[in-house]
């Protein structure tokens, strides 16, 4: 039988907001586009970047600039950052907020009409454009319409487990529609992945089961390079209870309008944690944390340093996971975020989806009491490494954009910096891709032997009559990886993960599942459990690697920054021939002169 065929110019697997953003950017520049997504279109992590937006428009605080947020940026993923990526993600984010409010956003106002912006942790100034607490949402919501809208081929629930590659690079991607089991062919002169991050490679996670770092793994199979992998956020505040929720967001944005955190003790324990270099950016008191609170609530600033819960995730993280394992944690192994000493209806304006989340799941009233919070694995700053001004990887033709590209973030991302990352790349890597694929004279020449190759690696788990069940095995890999390879890590723990992972990769040929191909999830699976094995190894040979805390990654056994070792250097993973995972270190990108000065002693 014949497969069935979609050629295109642009495919972008991925319709998150990286994925919109860069198809109607690429459909924009003449391309023939087709995105592909394995769920529903509008079920995207991008929804989960709740509080805002970054981007330096100064309607709060006319003294933010594009070069305040690429301070603020750089300095939060502690230099590692692709300068010249953070450079043009501060100066083009305001715009591309703009053009979403055309586009028919409807974000939150100041008193004089201009869309409002909150303070978030790590910015200097009040920066995120929001719709209350559901701005990533109405991002969706409005690229989504963009883009149906524009006529662009949407193929849903459809599942991409190969990137064809011929001497000319890439010729286009191999997949299955989840609902049928059938093979499908998407014949491309520009493939773009925008597939999210990796959080199902751990059991307490804010991400929904579609983030198995697919993207991550097609790259890396298709010859292109990882960095910064051993970079992993996981975002302080998660629901602790109930169990069936557990890594559910609660967003940035409760501490943004004032939350604090206390153990249970009622220790505001912040204070203790602030990092003594960046002290003074941060109110000295409860009262002047207080004088902060009542001109943030009012959309104004005030002489008032911000409260210590604002500062970055990383080290928020490691604050609540210390008071936590120290045995001052809640009774369901949290601390306590309370928001509920500001008015009842402000909180519920502000907050309004937190509001309904802790009522419905946890029978909390966040007006009326505090919340239970811990760490939950949020983001990947490590991913494909990517030209800043393109997108395009090192493999010709194959592009990334949004969480699964690596880079814009260094060792810690700022929260809201992910949905203006993901519409100043998304927008410039579906300009490259369109530019890529009008440049390419030949047509894509699509290898018959890898299709059948896709062909036969898909099937297998259907024709073997029995073996271990996949899901057992993501069971096995999310314990290990939260254990072994967590907020804190250490030399043994990291070897002994490297060996479970390879334990759990040779159980992978035994895999089986039952039933046909039909809406068959635990089939779907394997595909998934491939890639999260790959990104697992990935994180866990770049953790080992760097010897070094910074940012997201803490080695108990190297508490220090080695600025003079490591300050220079982002982590590289490849593929070797033999099919083998490569970590190596590259220099970073060069910083101009220009840039450099605006970062004034922090480098
Ligand atoms: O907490 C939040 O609303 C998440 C934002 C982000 O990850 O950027």
């Amino acid at each position: 039988m014949p497969i069935e065929t979609h050629p295109v110019d642009v495919l972008v697997v991925g319709a998150g907001g990286a994925g919109l953003r860069a198809a109607i950017e690429a459909q924009a520049a003449g391309a023939k586009v087709g995105l592909v997504c394995k769920s529903l279109l509008g079920k995207a992590h991008t929804v989960m970047a709740e509080g805002g937006v970054a981007a330096a428009m100064g309607h709060v605080d006319p003294l933010d600039k594009w070069q305040t947020h690429f301070r603020d940026t750089m300095v939060g993923g502690k230099l590692l950052n692709n300068p010249r990526m953070a450079q043009l993600h501060a100066q083009e984010a305001p715009d591309r907020v703009r053009e979403l409010e055309l586009w028919g956003a409807v974000f939150d106002r100041t008193q004089d009409g201009r869309i409002l912006q909150r303070p978030f942790g790590g910015h200097s100034h009040p920066r995120l454009a929001h719709v209350g607490d559901r701005t990533g949402l109405e991002m969706i919501r409005t690229l989504q319409d963009r883009a149906v809208s524009s006529g662009i081929d949407v193929f849903m629930e459809c599942t991409i487990t190969k990137v064809i590659t011929g001497a000319n690079g890439v010729a286009g991607a191999f997949g299955y529609w989840r609902t049928t089991g059938a093979p499908v062919l998407f014949p491309a002169k520009a493939v773009v992945l925008a597939t999210g991050g990796i959080g199902k490679a751990y059991t307490v996670t804010s991400n929904s089961w579609e983030y198995s770092g697919d993207g991550h793994a097609l790259a890396y199979d298709a010859g292109a390079e990882l960095i910064d992998m051993e970079f992993v956020q996981f975002h302080p505040t998660g629901m602790v209870w109930p169990p069936g929720v557990k890594g559910l967001l609660v967003t940035e944005a409760v501490r943004g309008e004032g939350g604090i955190l206390r153990n249970k003790d009622g220790e505001r324990f912040m204070w203790k944690y602030l990092p003594e270099e960046r002290r003074n950016e941060y109110a000295a008191t409860d009262e002047e944390a207080k004088r902060w609170v009542e001109a943030a609530s009012k959309g104004q600033t005030s002489d008032a340093r911000r409260p210590p819960e604002l500062s970055t995730r990383d080290n928020v993280s490691r604050a609540i996971y210390t008071e936590v394992k120290e045995g001052r944690g809640t009774p369901h192994g949290g601390v306590f975020l309370d928001i509920s000493y500001l008015p009842a209806d402000h909180v519920r304006r502000k907050l309004p989806s937190m509001y309904d989340q802790f009522k419905e799941l946890a029978d909390v009233d966040i007006t009326k009491g505090p919340m239970e919070v811990g760490p939950t694995t949020h983001y990947v700053m490590g991913g494909i490494r990517v030209d800043a001004e393109t997108g395009e990887s090192t493999v010709s033709g194959l592009f990334a954009a949004g969480e699964c590209a690596g880079g814009m973030h260094g060792a810690n991302r700022l929260g809201g910096n992910s949905l203006s990352d993901l519409l100043v790349f998304g927008a410039r890597t579906g300009a490259g891709a369109a530019a890529h694929a009008k440049g390419r004279r030949d047509q894509p020449y699509v290898d018959p032997v890898q299709v059948s190759t896709s062909e036969r690696e898909l099937a297998a788990p259907l024709e073997r009559g029995a073996g271990e069940d996949p899901y057992a095995l993501q069971r096995e890999l999310q314990e290990m990886m939260g254990r072994l390879v967590g907020i804190f890590r250490v030399d043994g723990d990291l070897q002994e993960a490297i060996g479970e992972i390879a334990k759990l990769r040779a159980r992978l040929p035994n895999l089986a599942v039952r039933g046909g191909r039909v809406y068959n999830p635990g089939w779907n699976l394997v595909f998934e459990l491939r890639n999260l094995l790959i990104v697992s190894e990935a994180i866990t040979r770049s953790a080992l690697q760097r010897t070094e805390s910074r940012g997201a990654h803490s080695r108990l056994d190297f508490p220090e920054t080695d600025q003079a070792g490591w300050g220079d250097r982002n982590g590289v993973v490849r593929r070797r021939a033999d099919g083998s995972m490569e970590v190596a270190t590259t220099e970073l990108p060069a910083m101009s002169d220009e840039l450099r000065a605006l970062l004034g002693g922090a480098h």
